[in-house]
């Protein structure tokens, strides 16, 4: 366990002044570009998931980099997978939530039946801010009346209070700065 989190730590790359000055950026491509770090990271999410939440019937990812770890996620779980766009992408009937980001703002949407009442989800996104962005995809499910039993991320950033901002929902995360 503590060496596939080494595994993951080593592959996040800061960049400093991304994409605008002052922000710090995590980089996750070089974990993409390594196969036994991507496993690692998948591997340390199942194990967690099968522990704390084995009743999970539906992974929910957001957009883009949610959707990167979601589906390998929810493969390994033997479960759905539902995707939380930017607004504007997907077709049919949509529900849609605003919130505003680390640096900017956006609006968040999903598919009117991409998740059930009563439906058990987690939410997975590569990493949290300020939290605006899960906490816009929670209200998505509250909206749809599925049951958010928790959010994943494989980097949590501290300093910008996005516990805080999701309480009560919990968070698991693989990485923290
Ligand atoms: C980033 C990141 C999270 C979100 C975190 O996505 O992938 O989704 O910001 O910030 P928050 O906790 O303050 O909401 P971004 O909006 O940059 O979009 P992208 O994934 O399409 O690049
Ligand atoms: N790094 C990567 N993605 C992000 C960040 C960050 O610092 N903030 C919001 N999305």
């Amino acid at each position: 366990k503590k060496e596939k989190l080494e595994l993951v730590t080593q592959k996040i790359r800061p960049f400093p002044d991304f994409p605008s000055k002052g922000i710090l950026f995590r980089d996750i491509c070089p974990l993409l570009k390594d196969p036994e770090a991507l496993t690692a990271a998948i591997d340390l999410f199942e194990e967690h998931v099968r522990e704390a939440y084995p009743q999970v019937q539906q992974i929910v990812g957001l957009d883009a980099r949610g959707f990167l770890f979601g589906p390998l996620l929810a493969q390994r779980l033997g479960v759905g997978f539902a995707l939380v766009r930017k607004k504007g992408k997907l077709p049919g009937p949509t529900v849609s939530v605003a919130y505003t980001l680390e640096y900017g703002k956006a609006e968040v949407e999903i598919q009117a039946d991409a998740v059930d009442p009563g439906q058990k989800v987690l939410l997975v996104d590569d990493l949290l801010a300020t939290g605006g962005t899960l906490f816009a995809a929670c209200e998505l499910m509250k909206k749809q009346k599925a049951e958010v039993l928790g959010c994943l991320v494989v980097i949590e950033l501290r300093d910008l209070n996005g516990l805080e901002r999701l309480k009560p929902n919990s968070v698991f995360s693989l990485v923290q700065y």
